[in-house]
């Protein structure tokens, strides 16, 4: 048996169009134009590529993209007074400040800075609390993507047996309450977790962020499950999942290649947050499609 392979490169391109579509709407009948702020300190160059695809793909939605760089040794008082600025700016409607900050720079302060209707990544602690209690919240892009692939694939996620293997504020544990909140039953398995391979041949649904190359390989896996790769690791061979492709493929019902997966929906997600949240600002319905 071969996988279906999910192609999330489509999946975000379709994405793409349908917030372009209703962003023009907004501009045609409210004269409303969604803006994202992208906040950048220093120089790391994975994060330079990030920002700058960020800021290309806003503009190409139709919302105005505003990007900030601040050299590598700005204080934090600095980046907490441009956050402040961005938060009473009325034509940014979303923050992103791009992580790692430097290590002279307490994260958490900075993220918690951001006005919560304006925390597109979702990251403040009133917004993931929300995602938590079951409240409307902003929810962080890549766990969104991967919730809409795999709601796509698998449509009614009720009782499934989910394993998310990873537990960072990022990706595992906002994607571990998507899937309780869709009825799944979670587990959170991590670097600690006794037996991991028999804890993820259990899941129906394998979600797997960990950051380490080709770890979950094809005998971790229950036969027709599906997989979702979120780890992108610079290798020699390459970027390469955190899932070992070939041979998974041939166990699992359905599996997201990298590249080419999760990575595309991830600003796809962002570019429909942005309108999310601007649509929440103006006291518009929530976009079409978009949200959960
Ligand atoms: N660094 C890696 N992923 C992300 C993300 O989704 N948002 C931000 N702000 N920084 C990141």
């Amino acid at each position: 048996m071969t996988a279906t392979r999910i192609d999330g490169k489509a999946y975000a391109a379709e994405l793409r169009r349908n917030v372009a579509d209703q962003v023009a709407a907004l501009k045609r009948d409210h004269d409303i134009i969604p803006g994202l702020a992208v906040v950048l300190v220093g120089e790391d160059p994975a994060s330079q590529i990030y920002v700058s695809s960020k800021g290309k793909q806003t503009v190409e939605a139709g919302m105005k993209s505003f990007e900030h760089r601040l050299p590598a040794d700005a204080s934090q008082a600095d980046l907490l007074a441009l956050v402040g600025r961005l938060n009473a700016d009325s034509s940014v409607h979303g923050i992103l400040v791009q992580l790692p900050l430097p290590d002279h720079i307490n994260e958490s302060e900075v993220i918690n800075a951001i006005s919560v209707r304006k925390d597109v990544d979702g990251f403040t602690v009133a917004n993931s609390g929300r995602l938590a209690t079951g409240q409307r919240a902003m929810v962080p892009c890549t766990p969104l993507g991967c919730l809409m692939l795999l709601r796509d694939q698998l449509g009614d996620l009720s009782g499934k047996e989910a394993v998310v293997i990873g537990r960072s504020n990022i990706v595992g544990k906002p994607m571990a309450a998507l899937l309780t909140a869709e009825n799944a039953t979670v587990t959170v398995a991590h670097s600690r977790t006794k037996d991991l391979p028999d804890v993820v041949r259990r899941a129906e649904i394998v979600v797997a962020a960990v950051g380490r190359p080709k770890m979950v390989t094809g005998d971790w896996i229950r036969p027709g499950a599906t997989v979702i790769d979120v780890g992108i690791n610079r290798t020699d061979d390459g970027l390469v999942g955190d899932v070992d492709y070939d041979s998974v493929a041939g166990v699992a019902g359905a599996i997201t290649p990298v590249p080419g997966g999760v990575g595309p929906m991830t600003i796809a997600c962002l570019l429909a947050n942005t309108l999310t949240a601007c649509c929440r600002a103006n006291g518009l319905p929530d976009p079409e499609g978009l949200t959960l």
